[in-house]
């Protein structure tokens, strides 16, 4: 008899660009799960997006584009299933169903909504939107994203792991009200998950805060983003022998931790060791650290661009790439809305059939 096989769900919002929190925080994750035997669901947030938009923004275009890069870092259409959000409406009928059981104070404890929540009372302008219904309910959305086909694993980056356990508590609290295991509860964040600071040396690397390293950066603007790097020539001691980078980054001044986290990801580990020996040592050498780093990440972005680039991901072959997804992830979605119907008590959908 075969053992059922894993299912691994993810999503990431059209916000532009991919960028290297995304990347090293989500998207090698699903490179490496799309050769597991196992069920891999990728989708783009597009319903996600609008939590933050203050006015119309071509969310469509942003979606082929980052479907295009999804493609273009190496997602096989053959091994995983990629799909839009908004082509799987019925996760916005789960969502609403999930709704009527999830307390507000529960989402008002989310640090996402706290932070914003702090930073529009400070300045009601900074967001260029109110706090919305919405926002509040992001984490009820993103269960429903993961619970409708019934994940297993959520690889997500260090700053979704409490939106995955808001996820897990939704579902426990269903599944123990409506007295069945109705949903299927996913594990929760492994405790490695990435968080990649920013490279204005600020904690996390985000399209919002204007401090990324894309994807599809070319070379001149790799090295220009480098430069802008803030280093200080009174480096803190390392206090350690250790070679980690999750034990001698910490340690060291936030901007100089970015260069390093980023040679970590992208250099030869020699290449990464010589650089903790000069810090060791002290001295000038960020000048060459920055040109050395930014010559990595060019060559790591070079294949990205030149695929995503390829005449043959056009539009219209995303548009018809989307819409067989959506054929496939249907079934399984609609079978998990249908039985929270069921389980609350209003019934099946009868013209779903
Ligand atoms: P989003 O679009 O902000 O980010 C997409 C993925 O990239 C990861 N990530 C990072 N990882 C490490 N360091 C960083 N600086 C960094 N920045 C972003 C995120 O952790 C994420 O894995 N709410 C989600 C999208 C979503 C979702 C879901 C994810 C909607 N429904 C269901 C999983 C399951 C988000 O806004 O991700």
């Amino acid at each position: 008899m075969s053992a059922k096989q894993e299912v691994i769900l993810s999503g990431i919002r059209p916000t532009g660009r991919l960028h290297y929190g995304n990347y090293f925080g989500a998207v090698q994750h699903f490179l490496r799960l799309q050769d597991a035997p196992a069920t891999c669901y990728y989708f783009i947030a597009d319903y996600h997006a609008l939590t933050t938009i203050a006015g119309r923004r071509d969310i469509r275009a942003q979606t082929i584009d980052m479907l295009r890069t999804y493609i273009a870092c190496g997602l096989d259409p053959a091994r995983s299933i990629v799909y839009r959000q908004s082509d799987l409406p019925c996760t916005a009928e789960l969502a609403l169903l999930l709704g009527m059981i999830t307390n507000i104070g529960h989402l008002e404890r989310g640090t996402t909504y706290k932070d914003k929540f702090i930073k529009l009372k400070e300045d009601p302008k900074s967001e260029g939107n109110p706090l919305s219904y919405g926002l509040l309910g992001y984490p009820v959305l993103m269960a429903a994203d993961i619970l409708i086909v019934k994940a297993d694993l959520v690889p997500v980056g260090d700053d979704q792991r409490q939106h995955v356990e808001m996820a897990c508590d939704i579902a426990e609290k269903f599944n123990s009200r409506f007295g069945a295991e109705v949903l299927h509860i996913p594990r929760a964040v492994d405790r490695s998950a990435l968080r990649l600071p920013g490279l204005d040396g600020s904690q996390k690397m985000g399209k919002s805060d204007n401090n990324t390293l894309d994807l599809l950066d070319d070379a001149a603007t790799v090295l220009k983003k480098m430069k802008g790097v803030p280093t200080t020539t009174d480096p803190a001691p390392l206090d350690t022998d250790s070679t980690d980078p999750d034990v001698v980054i910490p340690k060291m001044p936030a901007g100089v931790g970015v260069l390093y986290r980023l040679l970590s990801l992208v250099a030869p580990q020699e290449v990464y060791l010589d650089y903790i020996r000069q810090y060791r040592d002290g001295g000038k050498f960020y000048g060459t650290l920055k040109k050395s780093l930014a010559e990595y990440c060019t060559a790591f972005n070079a294949p990205i661009i030149e695929k995503f680039n390829d005449p043959q991901y056009s539009d219209d072959f995303i548009e018809d790439f989307l819409r067989e997804n959506a054929k496939r992830v249907t079934p399984v979605a609609l079978d998990t809305v249908e039985s929270c119907r069921e389980a609350m008590g209003i019934g099946r959908s009868l013209y779903r059939g």
